[in-house]
């Protein structure tokens, strides 16, 4: 059996990228929705629907595990596939998400106990982080800020370029003028470790910066630990297969904007 990894594209490499550093023994497949994609822009119910699509042929290629190495889909379907879902479609089989841990670092890191979050807009209207982050934390407060120019930023390759500054500094801005306390910030989702210079170049000097790879690839490594039932499951080749929903070579390429090493990824449908 082996690990999925599931993002509605590209992101999720970036996620993928350290749970394979931290965890090389295993067995991964990759599956990008890039033909649906972007899910940031869509609907609870849309995001929910091509979700458990995804992790239901993640499964039915003999995946033990699925991470959603995706925040939009952590944010919007995650519960309702743990809760609704999977007791009834695979329930020796478990689905995990990227907030839950990602939350769980803030605590530690905040002075003044203002944290901002950066996500796509479905994220930041699903309000998954400031409810998260109030189960465990109820004294912090939480502003957020949505950054639907960023995605598409990156998928272009206008990320590092100078225009992209336009649009890194004015959702900067917008943020920091709601609340000038925030001292801790979440890249809330997983194309944005592209665009990390540029941020921290319009981040007011001493606010954190938090990426979700390293995050993400130590709880996983934790949970195996912690569930091994789970973990004498997965087996332990060291392979990953790339799936994307949309045009290959497309996939290959962009893959390496995000990847130091280049991919060869198999096309799938999911209807
Ligand atoms: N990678 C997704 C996330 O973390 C965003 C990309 C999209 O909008 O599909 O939220």
């Amino acid at each position: 059996m082996k690990i999925g990894i599931f993002d509605s594209g590209y992101g999720g490499l970036t996620i993928m990228e350290r749970i394979r550093h931290r965890l090389p023994e295993y067995d991964y497949i990759y599956l990008g929705d890039n033909a649906r994609s972007p899910y940031g822009t869509r609907s609870f119910e849309v995001v929910y629907h091509y979700t458990l699509q995804c992790v239901e042929q993640l499964f039915a290629m003999d995946c033990q595990l699925v991470i959603l190495a995706c925040n939009t889909a952590s944010a919007k379907a995650l519960r309702s596939i743990q809760q609704k879902d999977l007791p009834k479609i695979a329930p020796n089989r478990r689905v995990l998400g990227v907030i839950r841990p990602t939350v769980e670092q803030v605590g530690q890191l905040t002075e003044s106990g203002y944290i901002g979050i950066l996500a796509t807009d479905g994220t930041i209207q699903s309000h998954s982080y400031p409810l998260e982050i109030a189960k465990l934390f109820p004294n912090l407060h939480v502003v957020g800020q949505a950054c639907p120019m960023w995605v598409p930023l990156i998928e272009n390759r206008e990320h590092l370029k100078p225009g992209a500054d336009y649009f890194v500094k004015e959702y900067m801005d917008a943020l920091f003028t709601k609340e000038a306390r925030i001292d801790t910030l979440i890249l809330g989702c997983t194309h944005y470790p592209l665009l990390l210079q540029k941020i921290k170049e319009y981040a007011p000097e001493g606010v954190k910066i938090i990426t979700q790879g390293e995050i993400v690839a130590e709880s996983l490594a934790d949970y195996l630990l912690r569930h091994p039932e789970q973990e004498e499951q997965c087996s332990k080749g060291g392979t990953i297969t790339f799936y994307t929903t949309e045009w290959v070579e497309k996939f290959n390429s962009n893959a390496s904007l995000f990847l130091n090493q280049s991919i060869e990824a198999h096309h799938i449908t999911i209807e």
